[in-house]
């Protein structure tokens, strides 16, 4: 752990410097409008070294590469294939991740070895400004501790990455709140391997059938992927707000809609009261975060309606759950 502070910039005016830091090897929390980053020169080895040094996060799990423009892509990767274009065309920028062939400019530290690599375009002007300035595709991973909650906050970032980043722009909360929606759509059918902030509807809208299998494929092992993951440091389980006998602790309880009508709950955090699930994933790693920090024993979190980025959140918390048991 690290005990210094990192500098924090604004995301408007700490551009230049940040974008500077990131062309001299150095590592730069950014935020994106799913979660914050923690970016690395994509080109550089050792540089993308230091971001799987910073997170603790095992050499095995590739990280995604930002770029600032989708018409960047050809000029790192050359042609990709159709179906992959045309998600390119429809949704960049925007939450969504493509997988495509590593380029040799890519070193394989940042694939973990794979021969494919994770790519996006992030709909967030100050992130792109920041890979522009840079002048280098930008390798990010979310900007947390390994198997830990995704930050979306630069405060969130400070408290747990402390000075193994070099700088953090804040930008203040992010818009999505959760991760980018992975999708490989190289082969016949596209597949979803992480369900996240590009619902599982749009897509299907935009380019027919899709298979979700998240996390299914084996390798690679995505962080999203593994059964165990955005956890708090707090137990949690899925659950609904009815009092359960015989329990003693001080639980916390995250409830979609409503406020529990009963029940000895010590801290209480409600996703949205207007039950839009769009709105409970840009609160919900905040929620947790608040939650984590509440001094409870045990958080009992209740799942959401599962359409649209519900589907994501659910998927969250089943993995954050799963830690525990
Ligand atoms: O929204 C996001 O995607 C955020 C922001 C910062 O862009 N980033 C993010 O990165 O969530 P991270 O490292 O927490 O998750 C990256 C995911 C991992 O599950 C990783 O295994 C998967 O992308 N991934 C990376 N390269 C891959 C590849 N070649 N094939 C399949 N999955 C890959
Ligand atoms: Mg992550």
């Amino acid at each position: 752990m690290s005990s210094g502070s990192p500098r924090v910039l604004p995301a408007g005016s700490g551009i230049a410097e940040a974008a500077a830091v990131l062309r001299t090897g150095g590592l730069v929390a950014f935020p994106t409008e799913t979660v914050y980053g923690l970016g690395a020169n994509a080109l550089d080895a050792r540089a993308a070294a230091r971001i799987f040094e910073a997170k603790a996060r095992p050499s095995f799990d590739p990280l995604i590469t930002h770029l600032a423009d989708a018409a960047d892509l050809p000029g790192l990767v050359g042609a990709v294939p159709p179906a992959v274009a045309a998600l390119v065309e429809r949704f960049w920028p925007g939450p969504l991740t493509l997988i495509v062939d590593r380029p040799a400019a890519i070193p394989p530290i940042v694939t973990s070895g794979l021969a494919t690599m994770a790519v996006r375009v992030p709909d967030e002007p100050s992130a792109r400004a920041l890979i522009a300035a840079a002048g280098v595709p930008v390798a990010a991973p979310s900007a947390n501790r390994f198997g830990q909650l995704s930050p979306t906050r630069a405060e969130h970032v400070v408290a747990g990455l402390g000075d193994a980043v070099d700088v953090v722009l804040d930008g203040g909360p992010t818009r999505c709140g959760i991760e980018s929606t992975i999708v490989d759509a190289r082969g016949d059918r596209p597949v979803v391997l992480r369900l996240g902030a590009l619902p599982v509807e749009a897509l299907v809208e935009a380019v027919g059938p899709v298979d979700v299998r998240p996390g299914s494929s084996g390798q690679p092992v995505a962080p999203g992927g593994l059964a165990a993951h955005y956890a708090p440091r707090t137990p949690l389980r899925l659950g609904t707000a009815e009092p359960a006998p015989g329990d003693g602790g001080r639980r916390g309880f995250l409830a979609f809609r409503e406020r529990p009508a009963a029940g000895d709950w010590a801290a209480v955090e409600v996703l949205s009261p207007e039950g839009d699930p769009t709105v409970a994933a840009a609160r919900l790693f905040d929620a947790l975060h608040r939650l984590d920090a509440a001094g409870v024993t045990e958080i009992v979190a209740e799942p959401v309606p599962d359409v649209g980025v519900g589907r994501a959140i659910n998927d969250r918390l089943r993995r954050a759950a799963a830690t525990w048991h």
